[in-house]
């Protein structure tokens, strides 16, 4: 319920403070006001006071108007205290306004106790009973500067202690529970503190709003990490432990020569603290769970690359496949992640120990763009695929690329991660032919794995998929021959590897000749002219689009946008230039006849490769 300001003044004015609490505890006069003996504290002699339009306790500091004297004295919600209040001075409640308001509201009221409750346990970190709380911070290397900077407390022992220490301040256990700090029996009374024997980690909202608490406790005991509820403040899937120091860093002008402050997603309490310490203030932390989209959400409003660092083992890459794939439908040119892994073993706390913030800075400088990541652990453990496998990667790579929203990107990462696949695992030496014989193709080289961390990442060969796609244009003009008027200007002159050339010539002569008929005659000439080699290798059985796998089908694919498809994935920018000068003669109207009649394809497919709806086959 919004609650609209000016409804809200007429009940302050209609509900008249002294009467309220003048129900709950004897007030007296005072000059004006009146003064009482608090409702909030013990004592004797009154240092309560009542205004006009609020009170204050000068012994104990509660202090409010009337709705919140409600709340405080009756532990209610500022919605219910509003209502309560309203019923009695006859005012209806104005309906109809949004529940986040409602929200809102309560939340104030928890975020007062959740400082209540965070001032409470800093002081007992310092006081005797937090002794070996302390210790255990020092003990991990943190300075008295970090375990204060980032308001390190001690829970106490959890025996009722912290309810005595803020009812005084109109705490109630209802109050504890919503805040996440009681625990609730199942009628929802609460029943013990969920927090004790426990170092406590205050969790801020990216403004720095505290919104819960994490506990760890000293030594092995089970649950190592205690995190607290969801409530109406904290929300586990928004926030990132660490966030407010992290955007404050990272908004901060770094000295001339600095190297950047990087956004870095770790795993634990600990590592964020170890690495604030060390001089890496972008450390964040989800909070005991796997990262979610609203969290990467908060990642890229403080900054558009963010790394994510995952453990260098199974569970890491697993963890690491699964961020990917949360984060692949958010992309786009300006949000994007890289990626890190940890030595086997380490965490980014125990890397720092062990071997200094060096090491750190050399992990984050080694960190590689989502797209380089992705082909690796998406074929991860993939070395000598036979077909069934080649085509359960080949589409695992295609429905990654998918699942980009952006549809120009998608279109690109799905080719850089297809060009990947065919330059890794292009079929090897004896195993079948192969067009192009380009230098540094046939080498046989596995998958080029470079997870985990230590292994360099294998270069995308750029020439090698050009020859790739160089190849299938070949290939779908010799499986489709009828187009080749359409687009004999631009295949002669692509720059082809000496097989693909042969190829074209033989080709280029036959149709010369009017002898290119048939897609079956023409692989009989070639066969005669002593090409069968070269043939072979062109139309090699492997992944290919639409028009080669299924010649039978047609009907769904326009073999000509296609194979222009391919040609752009040449050199995007050329062709799309291309495009642009042929429309800008076509309506100067020098066109030639040839570039008319390809223009409007040309146009199609370039369409399509922006929207991202490629090739029709292998969607
Ligand atoms: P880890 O078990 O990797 O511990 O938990 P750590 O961060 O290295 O902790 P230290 O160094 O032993 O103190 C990583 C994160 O997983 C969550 C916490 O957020 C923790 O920081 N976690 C872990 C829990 O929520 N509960 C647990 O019982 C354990
Ligand atoms: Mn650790």
């Amino acid at each position: 319920m919004a609650l609209d300001p000016a409804f809200l003044e007429e009940l302050r004015a209609r509900t008249p403070i002294a009467s309220v609490i003048g129900r709950r505890t004897k007030l007296v006069r005072s000059g004006r006001n009146w003064k009482a003996c608090c409702p909030f504290h013990g004592e004797k002699t009154p240092s309560f006071y009542v205004y006009d339009d609020h009170f204050h306790c000068f012994g104990c500091g509660a202090h409010g108007d009337v709705i919140s004297f409600v709340m405080q004295s009756e532990g209610r919600s500022f919605p219910e205290a509003v209502a309560e209040l309203a019923g009695e001075a006859g005012l209806e409640v104005p309906r109809a306004s949004p529940r986040e308001r409602e929200a809102e509201q309560r939340a104030r009221g928890l975020s007062d106790v959740l400082d209540l409750v965070q001032a409470a346990w800093v002081r007992r970190l310092h006081a005797p009973e937090g002794r070996a709380g302390l210790a255990y911070l020092r003990g991990r290397g943190l300075s008295d500067e970090t375990i204060a900077g980032f308001g390190l407390g001690w829970s106490g022992d959890g025996r009722g202690g912290l309810l005595n220490e803020l009812a005084p301040h109109g705490v109630t256990p209802e109050m504890l529970a919503q805040a996440g700090l009681m625990r609730v029996d199942e009628d929802g009374r609460p029943k013990g503190e969920l927090f004790f024997n426990r170092v406590t980690f205050p969790i801020r909202d990216r403004r720095g709003s505290l919104v819960s608490f994490g506990g760890r406790i000293l030594g092995d005991g089970q649950p190592k990490y205690l995190n607290g509820p969801e409530t109406a403040l904290f929300s586990k899937r928004r926030t990132l432990f660490g966030m407010d120091r992290a955007r404050a860093a990272l908004r901060t002008a770094r000295p001339r020569g600095a190297p950047p402050v990087e956004l870095v997603v770790v795993e634990g309490y600990m590592d964020v603290i170890a690495l604030h310490q060390a001089g890496f203030p972008g450390a964040v932390a989800p909070l005991g769970t796997a990262l979610t989209s609203e969290q990467m959400e908060a990642l890229w409003q403080m900054a558009a690359a963010p790394i994510l660092c995952f453990d260098g083992d199974g569970a890491g890459q697993r963890a690491a496949v699964k961020a990917a794939e949360t984060a692949l439908p958010l992309l786009d040119i300006n949000r994007t992640l890289r990626f890190c892994a940890l030595p086997e073993g380490e965490d980014p706390d125990s890397l720092l120990r062990g071997q200094g913030s060096g090491a750190v800075a050399a992990l984050l400088e080694g960190a590689r763009p989502i797209g380089h990541v992705l082909f690796d652990l998406l074929t991860q453990g993939v070395r000598d695929p036979g077909p069934e496998q080649r085509a359960a990667v080949r589409r695992r790579l295609v429905e990654a690329a998918a699942l980009i929203a952006d549809k120009g990107l998608a279109a690109e990462y799905r080719s850089t991660l297809l060009d990947r696949f065919f330059e890794t695992y292009r079929r090897r030496p004896g195993q079948g032919k192969r067009a192009g014989q380009g230098g540094q193709r046939g080498d046989g080289r596995q998958a080029g794995v470079s997870w985990p961390a230590g292994s360099a990442p294998a270069p995308f060969d750029e020439a090698a998929a050009a020859q790739e796609r160089m190849r299938i244009l070949t290939a779908i003009l010799l499986r489709h021959p009828h187009i080749l008027p359409e687009v004999e200007d631009a295949y002669c002159r692509l720059d082809l590897p000496p097989a693909l050339a042969r190829v074209r010539a033989a080709v280029m002569d036959l149709a010369a000749s009017g002898d290119l008929t048939d897609a079956k005659a023409l692989d009989r000439r070639l066969d005669e002219g002593g090409l069968a080699e070269e043939r072979m290798a062109v139309v090699a059985a492997r992944p290919l689009p639409m028009s080669l796998s299924a010649p039978d089908d047609l009907m769904a694919v326009d073999v000509v946008q296609e194979w222009w498809h391919f040609f752009a994935l040449l050199n995007v920018r050329q062709f799309g230039e291309d495009i642009r000068l042929d429309t800008e003669s076509l309506c100067a109207g020098t066109l030639d006849a040839r570039s008319w009649a390809s223009l409007r394809t040309r146009l199609l497919a370039w369409e399509a490769l922006r929207r991202g709806d490629l090739t029709p086959g292998e969607g």
